[in-house]
C-alpha cells in the first residue's frame, strides 16, 4: 500500500502477468503513421505496459516512456526487449513531471483519462511545452457516449474527452484534426468492444 490511492488501483491492475491492454499498439495511433517522423524522439504518456511506446521505437523513433506504475514499467521493459527495441522509461506522475521544454517530435497521450478536470490542463500544458515547434501531437481517448457502451475507461463523465474540450486545449495549434466515431475495439481485456472514441492530431506552431 501507498499513501496514493490512485496508485494502488493501477498496481492492484497490472499485478498480474497479463497485458492488461495488450501488446499490440493503439489502433488511432497506428493510423497516425503517415505523420510520424523517419526519425527523432517520442513522448508516451503514461504508457503503462508499453505497448504504443514500443510501437513508436519500432518507427526508428528514441522514445521516452512516462507512467507512474512501477508493474506497468516493470512489463514495459519487458515487452521492449521481447521487440528488441531500446526504450527509456521514466517513472513519473503525469500532473507532476518536469516535462522538458520543446525536447519531442513527437508527443503522444493514448487512454489517459485519470485526469480530473483540474488536474488536466497541468498534464496538456507539459505535453504541449516538450513538443518542439513543428512536432506532433497525439491525442486518444474515450467520449461521454462511452458510458452507455461500459467497454472501458473511466465512469466519471468529467474525465472523458469531448470535440469541444480538445477544440479548447489545442485549437490554435496547427493542422488540427479531431476524428469522432464509434469502433470495435480489442485491445486487451481492459478496452474490448464497441466503444464511443475521439483522437486528435495537431502540430505545435
Ligand atoms: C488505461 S491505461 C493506458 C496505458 C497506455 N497508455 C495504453 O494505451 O496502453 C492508463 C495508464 O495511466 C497510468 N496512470 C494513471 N494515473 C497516472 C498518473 N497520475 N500519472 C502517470 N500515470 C498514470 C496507469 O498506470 C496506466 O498505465
Amino acid at each position: 500500500m501507498s499513501i496514493n490511492p490512485d496508485l494502488d488501483h493501477w498496481e492492484a491492475r497490472f499485478a498480474s502477468p497479463d497485458y492488461r491492454f495488450g501488446k499490440a499498439p493503439n489502433e488511432f495511433l497506428v493510423r497516425c503513421k503517415p505523420l510520424l517522423p523517419r526519425s527523432g524522439k517520442a513522448l508516451a504518456v503514461a504508457d503503462g505496459e508499453g505497448r504504443n511506446g514500443v510501437w513508436l521505437a519500432q518507427q526508428g523513433l528514441d522514445v521516452t516512456s512516462t507512467d507512474f506504475s512501477p508493474s506497468a514499467q516493470a512489463k514495459a521493459r519487458k515487452l521492449a526487449a521481447e521487440n528488441n527495441v531500446s526504450v527509456t522509461f521514466i517513472e513519473a506522475d503525469a500532473h507532476e513531471w518536469d516535462y522538458p521544454p520543446e525536447a519531442f517530435d513527437v508527443v503522444a497521450e493514448i487512454f489517459t483519462q485519470f485526469s480530473t478536470p483540474e488536474k488536466r490542463p497541468k498534464k496538456w500544458a507539459g505535453m504541449r511545452r516538450a513538443l518542439k515547434r513543428g512536432g506532433l501531437l497525439i491525442v486518444h481517448g474515450y467520449t461521454p457516449k462511452q458510458l452507455d457502451y461500459g467497454t472501458g475507461g473511466p465512469k466519471e463523465i468529467g474525465q472523458l474527452y469531448t470535440r469541444d474540450m480538445l477544440e479548447r486545449a489545442f485549437g490554435d495549434m496547427r493542422d488540427v484534426r479531431i476524428v469522432e466515431e464509434e469502433r470495435e475495439l480489442q485491445e486487451g481485456p481492459g478496452h474490448s468492444g464497441l466503444s464511443a472514441i475521439i483522437g486528435l492530431t495537431a502540430r505545435k506552431p
